[in-house]
């Protein structure tokens, strides 16, 4: 009855901050959604005050911003939990970024550019120049990180996603982070989950990879890195990309580890 009420209230807030300026955002740990007003966090959490070499502007901002731990914590999530983290921009841009960047490289929610009451100076997208509020993702160390480090704006919803509980069929459970069926997983998680399945967890466009039968079982260790490594190079107009110089041997050699460690934990079969 509590939880049917906070769902009630939730949705309220949200719609009628959809109604005025909405600064709301929406932070989900472990299937829980939580709501936040800019007020709200603003009394709660430490403000912090960062010069970033913003790569939307080419040139040092001033923002006034919150730890991303701290606004996580807030929320309750336990920083020790939850691999990933999924960002919602108004667009529906959602990038992911690992959990443990976080506190090694300095991840902050900017809320305001310092100095300005209202406005934020605004940023490129695609033609148009828009307000980067209510929040943005920014990094202390600047726009030098790669990749792996995104800086969206226009936020309103962050979402802990725990691998292991999410995807359990398919997480190698009690493995070590540093051993290579693990590293493997990872890879599988950014370049194959979205078209394969493994123990009927994941994507659809391509075969599942361990039942009935695991890979490992009938394609030898060679050809299956070289296929893993170019599908077109077996099968003539085969929808699996080629991941040549994406992949390198040591990427496909623990994906091959992480599969072949799935052929001893396949799902109980009917
Ligand atoms: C865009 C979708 C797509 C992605 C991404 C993709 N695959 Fe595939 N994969 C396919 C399709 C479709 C097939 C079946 C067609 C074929 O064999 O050419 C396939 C076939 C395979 C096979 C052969 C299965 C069998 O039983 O013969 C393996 C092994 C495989 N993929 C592994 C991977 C791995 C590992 C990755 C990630 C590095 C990956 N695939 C990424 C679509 C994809």
């Amino acid at each position: 009855m509590r939880l049917l009420l906070s769902f009630i209230l939730l949705a309220a807030s949200i719609s009628l901050a959809h109604a005025t300026t909405d600064d709301t955002l929406e932070v989900v740990v472990a299937g829980k959604s939580r709501a936040f007003t800019r007020a709200e966090l603003e009394q709660a959490l430490t403000s912090h005050t960062l010069t970033v070499d913003d790569p939307d502007h080419d040139r040092p901002v001033t923002y006034d911003a919150f730890a991303l731990n701290d606004v996580l914590k807030l929320a309750g999530a336990d920083p020790a939990h939850g691999d990933e983290l999924v960002f919602g921009a108004r667009d529906g841009y959602a990038p992911t970024v690992a959990h443990a960047l976080l506190a090694s490289h300095g991840a902050y929610l900017a809320y305001r550019e310092h100095g300005q009451a209202q406005d934020w100076s605004p940023v490129k997208q695609g033609k148009a120049m828009v307000s980067p509020a209510p929040y943005f993702l920014l990094w202390a160390q600047g726009k030098t990180l790669g990749a792996e480090f995104p800086w969206p704006y226009q936020l309103i919803r962050i979402e802990v996603v725990d691998f292991a509980t999410k995807y359990a069929a398919l997480y190698p459970r009690d493995v070590a982070s540093d051993a290579a069926p693990m590293h493997g997983f990872k890879t599988f998680k950014t370049h194959c989950l979205r078209c394969h399945s493994v123990n009927l967890q994941g994507g659809e466009l391509g075969p599942e990879l361990n039942v009935p039968k695991n890979v490992t079982e009938y394609w030898d260790a060679q050809h299956l890195r070289a296929f893993i490594h170019d599908a077109g190079a077996y099968h003539a107009h085969s929808k699996m990309p080629s991941f040549v110089g994406v992949l390198t041997d040591a990427d496909i050699e623990n994906l091959v580890a992480y599969l072949a460690l799935m052929k001893t934990r396949k799902l109980a079969q009917p």
